[in-house]
């Protein structure tokens, strides 16, 4: 297994299940409020896992990629995008499925959702797939994928993260060789120019 893998196929099926929701007939009510609530539950458990599983290994390897200067800045950014993500899913859960102030939420979520797997495709998973060796790879994704398959059972709630907090808490995780990519002992690939 692989966790950037993992991480793409979420991020797809994410992808897959908005465009679902923009074709379901809208006087459906009882299935869009089914259809959105597990979508929102994919969400905030796969946020959730990349908090406790992925970023932390990031924080500890990685050197910044593309359009990011550091792992720090990549995880921070992804953290507070979690946050904007959270707080549009919340406003869809107080407003009644169907209507127009419900309909704005999602999208709302959509467009944070969108934004945020961009970015973190680009700099965080470009980032791991660099400096992580596959043998750690492997380890995060049973990690990632026992806590998603537990949650998926029992449902999550979900918490928003003090972005510069968190980076400061989840820094420092213990790395050996192994943990480390097998290619040149080289930093990420960056863009000409940075957030
Ligand atoms: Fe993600
Ligand atoms: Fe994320």
């Amino acid at each position: 297994m692989d966790i950037c893998e993992i991480i793409q196929h979420q991020h797809d099926e994410q992808r897959r299940q908005f465009a679902e929701l923009e074709q379901w007939p809208r006087d459906d009510t009882e299935g869009l409020s089914a259809v959105w609530d597990r979508l929102a539950i994919l969400l905030e458990t796969h946020a959730e896992a990349e908090e406790r599983f992925f970023y932390p290994p990031l924080l500890a390897l990685g050197t910044g990629a593309a359009d990011a200067p550091s792992a720090d800045e990549e995880v921070e950014d992804a953290v507070g995008d979690h946050n904007k993500i959270r707080d549009a899913v919340r406003r869809a859960g107080e407003e009644k499925v169907g209507t127009d102030a419900w309909w704005t939420a999602v999208v709302d979520a959509n467009v944070a959702n969108s934004k945020h797997m961009g970015e973190e495709e680009r700099q965080d998973l470009a980032d791991f797939r660099q400096q992580a060796s596959l043998e750690l790879r492997h380890e995060v994704a049973i990690d990632f994928q026992r806590f998603m398959a537990q949650k998926a059972a029992e449902g999550i709630t979900p918490r928003n993260k003090n972005p510069e907090k968190y980076v400061d808490r989840e820094s420092g995780e213990k790395v050996t060789a192994a943990d480390r990519s097998a290619g040149p002992k080289e930093p990420s690939h960056t863009a000409s120019e940075q957030e």
